[in-house]
């Protein structure tokens, strides 16, 4: 079966008001979508539920962030339980920000994605090298090293609710977006390793996106690619352009 065409858009800490997450809902629900693309779409927390009562329901929500315990006395987190039981399918997990801002590691990360599908959840897991990383050749053992303590603690069944989702860390935010060449090389690692560390149907059926500085210009040359199938928006996301984004393909 091929794969879905999946196109992400990881708002961060935006919109910073209930009008412009208004706003930000009109455009999706006025537009014509390829109907082929799973879209899902990621506001802060406190506006999931808000978001979810007024979106379109063909676009789906996913959180930014979750911890992994049920409940209890954890300030500040919220848990994967709590995502499941507000109907949110969705949460990124391990994206660059968290790991760098918040000192996540990798095993922390796996250990939240295990408890989001225990929950019933399905896992955008973002992966990605720093430019220092790259100049020294490392892309692939860095996401090698990242993905590890997920394969591990895994069973080959639930990569069906994982959207791998690379991102160059000197791609975010940047304007320096991967050129096609270098996402598809990255992508075809990821396969690769997935091939090698989980099984060849695994590796065949799971969706890697590419993030960092995607535009609607960019954006059909980077989606061509043989390995990659879809983005994690994130700037372009809060602007008319992610319908063109949503579309690329149409
Ligand atoms: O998760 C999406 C992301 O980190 C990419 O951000 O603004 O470069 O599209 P941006």
């Amino acid at each position: 079966m091929p794969r879905q065409f999946f196109v992400g858009g990881n708002f961060k800490m935006n919109p910073a008001s209930r009008e412009q997450k208004r706003s930000l809902a009109a455009i999706l629900n006025e537009a014509t979508i390829d109907s082929s693309v799973e879209v899902v779409v990621s506001p802060p927390a406190i506006y999931l539920l808000p978001l979810k009562e007024i979106l379109r329901k063909d676009i789906k929500i996913a959180a930014q962030n979750c911890y992994f315990k049920p409940n209890g006395a954890f300030t500040g987190e919220i848990s994967p339980a709590m995502l499941k039981d507000s109907e949110i399918p969705y949460v990124i997990l391990g994206h660059s920000e968290r790991r760098t801002l918040f000192h996540e590691t990798s095993e922390f990360i796996a250990t939240k994605t295990r408890a989001s599908l225990d929950a019933g959840l399905s896992v955008i897991l973002c992966v990605g090298e720093t430019l220092a990383e790259r100049e020294a050749n490392k892309t692939a053992e860095v996401v090698q090293s990242q993905l590890k303590p997920v394969v591990e603690i895994l069973k080959e069944e639930d990569w069906s609710k994982i959207v791998v989702a690379y991102e160059p860390v000197w791609a975010i935010g940047t304007g320096k977006v991967a050129t096609s060449a270098q996402a598809q090389e990255a992508h075809a690692d990821i396969r690769a390793f997935l091939k090698s560390a989980v099984s060849p149907a695994v590796a065949e059926q799971t969706r890697i996106i590419y993030g960092g500085s995607v535009s609607a210009k960019n954006a059909k040359e980077l989606g061509s690619q043989a390995d990659v199938d879809g983005f994690l928006v994130g700037g372009a996301s809060l602007k008319p352009e992610f319908i063109d984004i949503i579309n690329v393909n149409k």
